[in-house]
């Protein structure tokens, strides 16, 4: 590009032309005045802001803000507003949850569903430690998701298991057994455990008996599940080991939580129910998850409930009020419906003739919940058949 002489003097250009056509011109105006306002807008925002939120930076801190705003407290903020939101939506389930027993929410789908889906945190925070993620178990820490349970499968039991805790007891080298002892003792349950393709020596159950663990573990190596005893017959071992024999062979010699043996195995299932890490409603969704995760006793229907009938002739009549005079009045009334229906019990007439001598309160109140009840079983018999 060459120098020119200004072709435009009453122009404020820069001199500097884009094109030889001289249409491409570099003007030397003010920005608009829009321009210049916005500027000034955001000028001044900028000192708002670094004055309310964090900002300038100061020899490894910073200048905090007169807003006292962090983002950790932002998140704390939001998340707090979606757990008022779950609370909100989920309230009624977990009141119903909170009202049901064990049995009657894993009868009713959406009351287990849901405590499933819930439970899988708890169980996450609460238990995975120990028992593994999905419940398969770890070294020292037996298996839930299966079907041979220490205590017993079913809700109660669990319940049981995870509210009061549990701790296995066994006695360190029972009646003095010799170490040759416990080797053999450990084949013969080991061989024992592997079924039709075991080889167990007739002869060491003998030593089985006389070394007591029948009395813990039964004639049948069964185990006990008051005790928490391990079944000895099926090959699961709570206490695996990549040499069973030779771990079988410790729990024999040094027992299982006791206290005064340092190579002890040790299985200490801590109480939940009794501390405030989780609550009533959160115990129960975690028993109705482990009694899913496997193995758990299945839970029988709900009883059918008893259609009543409706007959106005088997309604009673309430007592206007507790004086002797309502109460014999809605005796003597349902009495005369029991005796229609050929359903009345003998001694509620007796008791109604001796009330009314007596005047006595009590006896009139008793006469009618006779008589109410006796209408109760006839409306029943009606609609589901004699019962009685
Ligand atoms: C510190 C480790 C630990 C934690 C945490 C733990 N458990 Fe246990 N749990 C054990 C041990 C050990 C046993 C075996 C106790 C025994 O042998 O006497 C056990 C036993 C059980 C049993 C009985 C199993 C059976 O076969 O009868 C259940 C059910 C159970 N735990 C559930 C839970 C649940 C649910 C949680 C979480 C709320 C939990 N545990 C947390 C260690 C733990
Ligand atoms: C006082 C009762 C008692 C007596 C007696 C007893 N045991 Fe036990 N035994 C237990 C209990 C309880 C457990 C399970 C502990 C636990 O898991 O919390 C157990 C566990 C075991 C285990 C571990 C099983 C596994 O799954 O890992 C073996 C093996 C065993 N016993 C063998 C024996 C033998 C052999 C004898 C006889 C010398 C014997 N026990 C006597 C109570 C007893």
């Amino acid at each position: 590009m060459s120098e020119h002489k200004n072709p435009f003097p009453g122009e404020n250009n820069t001199g500097h032309f884009w094109d030889d056509e001289q249409d491409l011109r570099e003007l030397n105006n003010r920005p608009p005045r829009w321009y210049m306002q916005s500027m000034l807008v955001g000028l001044v925002a900028i000192v708002i802001y670094s004055f309310y939120y964090p900002s300038i930076p100061w020899f490894g801190d910073h200048y905090k803000g007169s807003a006292g705003w962090t983002q950790i407290t932002e998140m704390k903020e939001s998340v707090a507003q979606l757990e008022e939101y779950r609370e909100r939506k989920f309230a009624a389930t977990e009141q119903a949850i909170a009202d049901s027993s064990l049995e009657d929410i894993v009868r009713d789908d959406e009351l287990r569903t849901y405590s499933i889906k819930t439970a899988k945190t708890l169980f996450g925070d609460n238990c995975a430690a120990c028992h593994g993620a999905g419940g398969q178990g770890n070294d020292g820490f037996p298996v839930l998701a299966d079907d041979d349970w220490l205590y017993g499968g079913s809700l109660a039991k669990i319940e049981q298991t995870i509210k009061n805790g549990r701790k296995g007891n066994m006695p360190a080298r029972m009646l003095g057994i010799t170490d040759a002892q416990a080797a053999e003792l450990a084949t013969f349950l080991i061989e024992t455990g592997k079924g039709a393709q075991g080889n167990p020596n007739p002869a060491s159950k003998a030593l089985y008996f006389s070394k007591g663990c029948i009395g813990c573990h039964g004639p049948t190596l069964k185990g006990n599940q008051m005790l928490g005893s391990a079944n000895l017959s099926d090959g699961i071992y709570r206490f695996k080991a990549e040499d069973q024999h030779a771990s079988v062979v410790r729990t024999i010699l040094h027992g299982v939580n006791n206290p005064v043996d340092a190579q002890t195995q040790n299985a200490i299932m801590p109480a939940f129910g009794h501390s405030n890490v989780i609550d009533a409603v959160q115990l129960k969704k975690l028993v109705i998850y482990v009694h899913q995760l496997g193995g758990g006793d299945p839970v029988k229907p709900a009883p059918k409930k008893v259609a009543v009938s409706k007959d106005a002739k088997y309604a009673p009549v309430i007592a206007k009020s507790d004086s002797f005079a309502d109460v014999i009045a809605a005796a003597e009334a349902n009495y005369k419906k029991n005796v229609a229906q050929n359903s009345g019990w003998r001694d509620t007439g007796k008791l109604i003739k001796e009330a009314k001598k007596t005047k006595d309160a009590s006896l009139a109140a008793r006469a009618n919940t006779q008589a109410v009840n006796a209408l109760r079983q006839a409306s029943v018999a009606v609609t589901a058949g004699p019962r009685f």
